[in-house]
């Protein structure tokens, strides 16, 4: 087990001198958990080979899964792949931000960084934590969510101390990420944007700058055996909590609530120890030991914020089952329907 030091971010004083000895580490080939809006990363240079390895070793990660690359700012793509025109576009756009670029890689990029491929995603975080450890790091840092594999990524600082404690030189707590997903990733080819993984920005938000968006098949279902997905990462098991999820929708457009609600005490009927994620309109008419709520019925930002955190929560009661109410997949619920649907396994009850 290694030294772990844990950093705390007092918001009220500059950052670079809380940040100076992680950006040290982070030089020195090491690895440091830092906020960013989306997820927390698990940082390392990206111009190291070995700290590639690391990374993979800490996490538990299969090293053919390709790690995203931090920069500083939107120009510095240009240093590690080949941009054009319309990156140039999404920058102006959308950078900093929640958004992850793949684009064809340039030498420097190890193909340990890149799990063999020869493009690499690029994302200039919005986080000024993030940044100015990027920035005084002074090199682009490599950085996967900072969850052990498998586990919902970290969306507060707790959860990388009890995943990644003592496996990793550094955790910078800079508070909640706001988002609460991981980035939005396009795939740009020509003057095309392929949606890779849907998160806070929104196909409807990209088709702004680009009349060309297509959603990848893996994105709403799961991949026929056989196809290998466009984003590598996206076929492993993901997001994924202990006990069983079950998602439940509606099969028509009235009467989901009363539906839903009456659904939901058949099964705390049956096992009251079962666990549910409800919307928080739901909560005064369930109860239940293991009864969760994540926002207001159409707060989509609210349960992307939160929905990590929950299926976390869920691993510290007995919940062999739970079953979670999912809503409108439009805007970022494209990104949070994405996500349940992974950690569900894509079991979905249609009621
Ligand atoms: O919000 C985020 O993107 C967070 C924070 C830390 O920035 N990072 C993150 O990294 O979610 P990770 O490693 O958990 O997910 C990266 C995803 C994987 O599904 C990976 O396969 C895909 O990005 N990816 C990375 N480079 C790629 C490439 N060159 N081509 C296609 N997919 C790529
Ligand atoms: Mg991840």
């Amino acid at each position: 087990m290694m030294k772990t030091k844990i950093v705390r971010i007092d918001y009220q004083k500059p950052l670079a001198a809380q940040l100076t000895e992680a950006a040290e580490i982070l030089r020195a080939g090491g690895l440091a958990a830092f906020p960013t809006e989306t997820v927390y990363g698990l940082g390392g240079s990206a111009l190291d080979g070995d700290a590639a390895h690391r990374i993979y070793a800490a996490k538990g990660r299969p090293s053919d899964n390709p790690l995203i690359v931090h920069v500083a700012k939107p120009s510095d793509a240009e240093k590690y792949a080949v941009t054009n025109a319309l990156y140039e576009k999404l920058a102006r756009a959308f950078m900093p931000g929640p958004l992850t670029v793949v684009l064809p890689k340039r030498e420097n990029v190890p193909c340990s960084v890149t799990g063999g491929l020869t493009t690499v995603g690029i994302r200039c975080p919005g986080h000024p934590v993030a940044r100015e450890l990027i920035r005084l790091a002074g090199v682009p840092i490599a950085a996967p969510s900072a969850n052990l594999s498998g586990k919902p990524s970290p969306t507060a600082a707790r959860h990388c101390i009890d995943d990644l404690f003592g496996r990793v030189d550094c955790i910078i707590d800079g508070g909640d990420s706001e988002v609460g997903l991981e980035s939005t990733i396009v795939k740009i080819t020509g003057d095309t944007l392929t949606l890779l993984r849907p998160g806070a920005i929104t196909p409807e938000m990209l088709k702004t700058v680009c009349p060309s968006v297509t959603i990848d098949e893996g994105v709403l279902d799961r991949l026929p055996d056989g196809v290998a997905p466009q984003a590598p990462g996206m076929k492993y098991r993901h997001y994924a909590p202990r006990a069983k999820v079950y998602l439940i929708r509606s099969a028509q457009d009235d009467g989901f609530d009363e539906r839903a609600i009456a659904f939901l005490r058949e099964r705390l009927t049956e096992s009251p120890d079962v666990g549910i994620l409800c919307f928080d309109e739901y909560a005064p008419h369930l109860s239940g030991k293991n009864v969760l709520t994540f926002g207001k019925k159409d707060d989509e930002a609210a349960h992307s914020h939160l929905l990590f955190d929950r299926l976390r929560r869920f691993d510290e009661t007995d919940a062999e089952a739970i079953y979670a109410t999912a809503g409108s997949t439009s805007g970022i619920g494209l990104a949070l329907y994405n996500r349940m649907l992974k950690a569900s396994g894509y079991t979905v009850l249609i009621i």
